[in-house]
């Protein structure tokens, strides 16, 4: 990572740690005015629903996220649901802010196509938002990161979506169904536990090692599927978002088997949500 790379990454990790202590905090970074712009991004996931909002600087103003099964593989399964969230998210956040969002973006993986971001277009619109446009996922992730060069690999619930960018542009994107919720399963089965069960333990940091250790040939298998598959070759820097790679041993093993170093920014779930909210320009389609 050059010297730049490595500043560029400290600025993302600031911005990162802020947005993370105004989730938990429930409260808004500061005050704001009503003739204030606000952006705002809705990311509609396998396993939870993140509203942020930032100012016309793109700092963190506020921000906030529901657990949820309504999207599957980055598609919407439940419609009602979504908006129902959606709109519960909404309200509280003006609340907190003491003045309405009248806009936000939204995203959807690489490839799912018009029709998905149709739907995703209608859950926000139907929860009360104006929607000025639906971005592709990594494209999101990069813009938050500040990325010309290099590969973003984004391992959410559902799946592992790889992203190489060249002088700024998109040049190859893949979409593999192995994700967080995969860790899950394994771990169930190697458990004799339900999902469910399973994902709470997974997630608790006193069983990590334990947990880790019977996790690790997915991850082995995430950084495979990065190394063969991307045909342009894996650019570096090489950083790794998504919820998935909670665990201190990730980026480690993921390095190790992808024969290349990886980083991964703070509170990585939070990298493609922030990104999103910084393509709302306020203005209707
Ligand atoms: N502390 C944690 N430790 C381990 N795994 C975690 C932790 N927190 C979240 N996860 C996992 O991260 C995954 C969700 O990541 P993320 O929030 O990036 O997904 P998403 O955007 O909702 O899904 P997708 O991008 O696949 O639609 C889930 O599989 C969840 O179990
Ligand atoms: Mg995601």
């Amino acid at each position: 990572m050059t010297k730049k790379q490595k500043m560029d990454l400290d600025a993302v990790n600031q911005q990162l740690d802020q947005f993370d202590q105004v989730v938990n905090s429930e409260k808004a970074m500061r005050k704001v005015t009503p003739q204030e712009k606000l952006r705002a991004g809705v990311d509609l996931g396998t396993s939870s629903i993140v509203l942020t909002v930032l100012d016309s600087k793109d700092k963190p103003i506020y921000g906030a996220f529901e657990y949820d099964h309504a999207v599957r593989d980055g598609l919407v399964v439940n419609y009602m649901e979504s908006v129902r969230i959606l709109e519960k998210l909404k309200q509280k956040a003006e609340d907190v802010l003491g003045v309405p969002l009248t806009t936000a973006c939204g995203a959807i993986p690489p490839k799912t196509g018009e029709g998905s971001a149709k739907i995703v277009k209608n859950v926000i619109e139907a929860a009360g938002f104006i929607c000025p446009a639906i971005v592709d996922e990594p494209t999101a992730a990069a813009k938050f990161l500040q990325m010309q060069d290099g590969t973003v690999v984004d391992i959410g619930g559902g799946t592992t979506g790889i992203s190489v960018f060249q002088r700024g542009k998109l040049v190859e994107v893949l979409d593999e169904a192995t994700g967080g919720f995969h860790m899950t399963l394994v771990l169930a089965g190697n458990q004799h536990i339900k999902a469910d069960k399973a994902e709470l333990i997974k997630r608790d940091p006193a069983n990590e090692d334990e947990v880790f250790g019977v996790i690790r040939p997915v991850v082995e298998k995430m950084a495979t599927i990065t190394k063969t598959a991307v045909k342009t070759g894996v650019k570096q820097p090489v950083i790794v978002v998504g919820g998935a790679i909670n665990f201190k041993d990730f980026i480690p093993t993921f390095s190790k088997t992808l024969k290349l170093p990886a980083y991964k920014p703070d509170y990585p779930q939070f990298v493609t949500p922030l990104g999103i909210a910084m393509f709302d320009d306020g203005k209707a389609e």
